[in-house]
């Protein structure tokens, strides 16, 4: 939107993506929970904008104030560093560039990097600045707890039960709410989980993470955990299958964000809180699921989860040829890495109170540390 005439250009364009509702990018329903990173348009937007084209978008008097602003923004992220929350305190960077083919399916790439910090800290963000979009389709951050340490237990490699950090499209970095923070201790090592696509040509990728040390220790520890279902089994050409994942709240908690994770079949998903006293509260609805816009959904206003309540993640796959998206309808679909295989994770992240850190009890330690 750097000129007037670039936007008008476009409009016939912008008519057809707010009337087809791919733009802007938001699959949250309305009717459920009110988020602070809401990008939806309200009705009135929406009929003004709709106006203005239909009425062979009038210019209006006076200088061109898009011109003025891109010249403005230009000049200021000239200035500005790469990295959006300003420059990061230490950089976790990979031994050398990716090297990516231009054709083929690729694993998941793991790097392990020591946090190079000599002693415990708290973090107040993490951000993670990909080397190449275009190639990249997912960075996860995993801390890998040092052996031996009370910590231990809490190792999660993979992603199925939440993460440390992450980047995935239509990600937008920030720091972690006020009062809380993320927990290294000295001699952790970090693992970067990299996904790569082919783009036809060969390409590199230099991914970089950067860490924010906060200036004191917060209230609140802040965790990044999941609801998840890995028993799935989409019957070929099947239109609404369903499953569903829980995760029970051993401690009270304040939950911030809600990350919904599927691929291409995915169709639908919910979170549901179900509290002790028998009551429940679907806090987010995405009635049309898109996996190009991985969204986190930050809740404008936390809320407070009380020991013993279940967080229900449900949703539904279409694996039918109805579905645009579908890679092969033809296909029974299973749990996998690939994009053309499925997942069922519902991510989500809670503060819980901070002292002491953490000391793990002798039962499973998923979600029962206290
Ligand atoms: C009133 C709000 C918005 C309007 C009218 C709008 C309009 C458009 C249009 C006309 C296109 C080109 C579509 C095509 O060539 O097929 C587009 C693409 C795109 N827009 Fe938006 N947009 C809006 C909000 C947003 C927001 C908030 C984001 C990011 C958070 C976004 C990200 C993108 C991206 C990444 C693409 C390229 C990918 C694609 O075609 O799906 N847009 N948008």
């Amino acid at each position: 939107m750097s000129r007037y005439s670039k936007v008008r250009g476009w409009s016939e364009m912008i008519r057809e993506v707010l009337m087809t509702q791919r733009m802007p990018p938001w699959h949250a329903d309305p009717h459920y929970g009110v988020f602070s990173n809401d990008r939806s348009l309200t009705l009135k937007e929406k009929r003004q904008l709709l106006s203005w084209i239909d009425a062979g978008c009038p210019r209006g008097e006076g200088p061109d104030p898009l011109e003025q602003a891109y010249l403005e923004t230009r000049q200021s992220s000239a200035e500005k560093s790469d990295w959006t929350l300003g420059e990061p305190d230490h950089i976790l960077k990979m031994c050398q560039p990716q090297q990516i083919a231009a054709n083929g399916v690729f694993p998941y790439v793991y790097e392990v990097v020591a946090a190079p910090i000599k002693e415990d800290v708290w973090l107040k963000g993490v951000d993670i600045l990909p080397g190449n979009r275009s190639v990249l389709h997912h960075c996860l951050v995993f801390i890998k707890y040092p052996k031996g340490s009370p910590w231990e237990k809490e190792n999660n490699e993979g992603g199925l039960k939440g993460c440390f950090a992450g980047y995935v499209p239509g990600y937008s970095p920030r720091f972690f709410p006020i009062d809380t923070g993320k927990f290294v201790p000295k001699g952790s090592k970090f693992i970067i989980q990299l996904h790569y696509t082919a783009t036809g040509k060969p390409e590199e990728d230099d991914t970089k993470v950067g860490l924010y040390l906060a200036s004191q220790p917060p209230q609140w520890e802040l965790k990044t955990k999941s609801a998840f279902n890995t028993e799935i089994k989409i019957p070929a050409g099947a239109k609404n299958y369903t499953t569903a994942g829980e995760y029970r709240f051993d401690k009270s908690a304040v939950l911030y964000e809600l990350n919904p994770h599927m691929h291409y079949r995915g169709s639908w998903f919910r979170y549901i809180l179900n509290r002790p006293d028998g009551s429940s509260e679907t806090l987010l609805s995405t009635p049309n699921y898109d996996f190009n816009w991985q969204t986190t959904y930050r809740l404008a206003d936390p809320i407070a989860v009380p020991a013993g309540s279940v967080l229900r993640c449900e949703g539904g796959f279409d694996n039918s040829s109805q579905n645009p998206f579908n890679p092969d309808p033809s296909q029974s679909v299973v749990f996998g890495e690939q994009t053309f295989d499925e997942m069922f994770i519902g991510y989500f992240s809670f503060a819980e109170s901070r002292v002491p850190a953490i000391t793990v009890s002798d039962g499973d330690s998923e979600g029962s540390a206290d």
